[in-house]
């Protein structure tokens, strides 16, 4: 008797977990990183990133943006705070994509039912950097479409020991140059918060809520349109990639010093949990705070 009820709920278990057929951070297409660095950035193979997407206003890319589940993309609210005018109708958030003049079969393609700011974002510090995306219906999990793990806490953090980061995105490879046509991606080192924050590096800016990530020399770096996509990390130990980083700004580009600065996913591992559970007209009904009031009143005097 005990062993068929046990049987019901692994069933009903399985039933109610869609996820099972691909478990997160695991890419299928692209092995697991090597011993050799890749120095600079370069071309991305496809699949090497399933969890990436371009979130794009009238089929321009604007943002990149990471899949944490069916429903739910990660990003950064600095992708929104000012374009919430624009109307959610004119996103997409576009899945399965390396060229983004090709986006190929294997692309799915959704639009977006709600965003979630980060109530406690800054946009003067940057701090409190992510933004949810709920959308309008799930992705398919692919080959090409999968989702990242996150950090449970600050703890598991740690003690996932990452070996190998990378950071991934459709940006430009120098400060204020073009878009790129191919997905790129390039390893970078995690940087010691303290040393981010000296006088020398970005003079007290970082916050326990970022992460910085690059290398010293400038060399490799996050730019302008790989906001909001992931920094990655492979966990050896478990064999999975886990977005540790949601892209957020920088002094220009690959400058010595001045490495990419991350929102810190593990300090908002309460915060993914709460925002992705509470009900939609619950938020819907949160009062738009002061300056999105402004900024609407301002979109709306330009028209
Ligand atoms: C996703 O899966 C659903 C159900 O299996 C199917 O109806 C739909 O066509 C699929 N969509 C895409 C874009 O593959
Ligand atoms: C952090 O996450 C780990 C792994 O899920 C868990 O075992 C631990 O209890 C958590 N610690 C805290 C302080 O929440
Ligand atoms: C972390 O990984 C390194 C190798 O990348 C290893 O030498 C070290 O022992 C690991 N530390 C822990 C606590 O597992
Ligand atoms: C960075 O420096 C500022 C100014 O000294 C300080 O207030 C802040 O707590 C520091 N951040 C971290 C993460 O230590």
């Amino acid at each position: 008797m005990e062993l068929k009820g046990l049987l019901l709920v692994v069933s009903a278990l399985s039933l109610a977990a869609p996820t099972s057929q691909y478990s997160c951070g695991q890419r299928s297409l692209v092995a697991p990183p090597g011993l050799s660095r890749i120095i600079g950035g370069q071309e991305a193979h496809e699949g090497a990133w399933p969890w990436q997407v371009s979130i794009q206003i009238q089929s321009r890319h604007h943002c990149g943006g990471t899949i944490l589940n069916h429903l739910w993309v990660l990003t950064a609210t600095h992708c929104f705070y000012k374009y919430l005018w624009v109307g959610r109708a004119h996103f997409r958030v576009l899945a399965g994509l390396t060229v983004l003049s090709a986006p190929g079969d294997h692309v799915q393609s959704r639009s977006i039912s709600e965003v979630r700011m980060h109530q406690d974002y800054d946009d003067t510090t940057y701090d409190n950097d992510v933004t949810l995306l709920l959308l309008s219906s799930p992705f398919n999990f692919t080959d090409h479409v999968q989702p990242a793990c996150t950090p449970h806490n600050v703890t598991h953090e740690v003690a996932l020991n990452f070996s190998h980061c990378f950071i991934s995105g459709w940006g430009s490879s120098y400060y204020k140059g073009r878009q790129l046509n191919r997905l790129q991606e390039a390893e970078v080192e995690l940087v010691d918060r303290t040393t981010c924050n000296l006088s020398t590096w970005y003079n007290g800016l970082v916050t326990e809520n970022m992460i910085c990530a690059g290398q010293e020399s400038g060399a490799v770096d996050a730019c302008q349109g790989d906001s909001g996509g992931p920094l990655q990390c492979y966990s050896e130990d478990e064999e999975r990639f886990y977005v540790v980083g949601v892209t957020s700004f920088g002094e220009e580009c690959g400058l010595p010093h001045k490495p990419g600065v991350y929102a810190r996913t593990s300090r908002f591992a309460g915060w993914l949990k709460t925002s992705q559970t509470s009900s939609a007209s619950a938020a819907a009904h949160r009062p738009i705070t002061g300056p999105i009031c402004a900024l609407l009143t301002a979109a709306l005097m330009l028209l």
